[in-house]
């Protein structure tokens, strides 16, 4: 694709340059031959996706648009014009389920419907913050975090396609790159003490009352919030969960930790550089959910509405735990 627009390190919007022709038509027709009824629009992951992600690579735009993702080195990456907005429900949603297979593996985000695609927007009367209702289900803002960070396997991709941005002028997509949060921790000696601690000791990370089984019981996930991987330097995040987290496990609960976390979230809610835009209808925003933290502005207008899928790099018969919840 062309030239893009960096408005933070690692972060681009660029416009779509390639031509769907008459590859939109063949996707869904492939797409419709695999599933009989597209599960509320929101599919599943089918039990032939490896082989389905084959066939969907064959076709040139989807294997062009996969290749300029994947080769992107980006933390996060917005395609404007994506060419989807005077579809019909299914057939955009066929199209966006394919783009996420592929580029990887799309979980369910629904335990019960086992759907993959999730409607992010506002649901009646959840303008008031409300414990029960997720960010992904209320007006206002969310405070930055990975996805499926109290899971064992958070998704290392996601995708958001912007179906109607807020006419308010809020609800900015902000992103920051694991990079830049390091960067900032090194710049101090408590930052680099806060560094060393969350990598070496691993924490607990609470998953939502709302998402666990019962209410009397405490599910905990068990990880540090930063982890070596060859050269890349990933990160769990999501501050509510680990204040819970600890507060159910008090003994890991020590000045240390404590004083580590605040500081870290500091760094990620003020000082980081990041990325801060508005995407406009019909963008694709492809995430790294393991180099970038994302977040959302505080916006009013109820009719926003955006398309989340989360994408494994692992076909789902090979992973292990809950594979992500409609939450965050
Ligand atoms: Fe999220």
């Amino acid at each position: 694709m062309g030239i893009a627009f960096q408005q933070s390190p690692h972060v681009f919007v660029t416009q779509r340059d390639f031509d769907w022709g008459q590859d939109q038509a063949a996707i869904i027709a492939l797409v419709g031959r695999y599933f009989s009824d597209f599960n509320g629009n929101g599919f599943y992951p089918h039990r032939d996706e490896v082989v389905l992600r084959e066939q969907l690579l064959a076709v040139p735009s989807l294997h062009y648009l996969q290749r300029y993702i994947a080769g992107a080195e980006a933390r996060g990456l917005a395609i404007t014009g994506l060419g989807l907005a005077g579809l019909a429900e299914a057939e955009r949603n066929a199209l966006l389920y394919a783009i996420s297979l592929s580029l990887g593996y799309p979980t369910s985000t629904d335990q019960r419907t086992q759907r993959v695609a999730w409607d992010i927007r506002a649901r009646p009367g959840s303008a008031q913050k409300s414990s029960f209702v997720t960010f992904s289900e209320r007006v206002g803002s969310a405070d930055m975090h990975t996805d499926s960070s109290f899971y064992p396997m958070p998704e290392e991709q996601f995708l958001l396609y912007v179906v109607t941005a807020a006419a308010c002028g809020g609800g900015a997509s902000l992103l920051i790159g694991v990079d830049d949060i390091y960067a900032e921790l090194q710049r101090t000696e408590a930052g680099r003490a806060a560094f060393t601690l969350l990598s070496d000791t691993a924490l607990p990370f609470r998953v939502p009352s709302v998402y666990a089984a019962s209410d009397d019981q405490v599910e905990i996930e068990m990880a540090p919030v930063f982890e070596r991987r060859g050269d890349t330097l990933t990160m769990r995040w999501r501050h509510d969960s680990l204040i819970k987290g600890l507060a159910a496990r008090p003994a890991i609960d020590t000045p240390d930790v404590g004083a580590a976390l605040a500081l870290l979230n500091e760094v990620i809610e003020q000082r980081a550089p990041r990325f801060c835009q508005q995407l406009p209808d019909d963008t694709l925003l492809w995430v790294d959910n393991r180099r970038a933290l994302h977040g959302r502005a505080d916006y009013s207008d109820p009719a926003r509405h955006l398309i989340r899928i989360r994408i494994s790099d692992m076909p789902n018969a090979e992973r292990v735990g809950p594979s992500g919840i409609s939450a965050d």
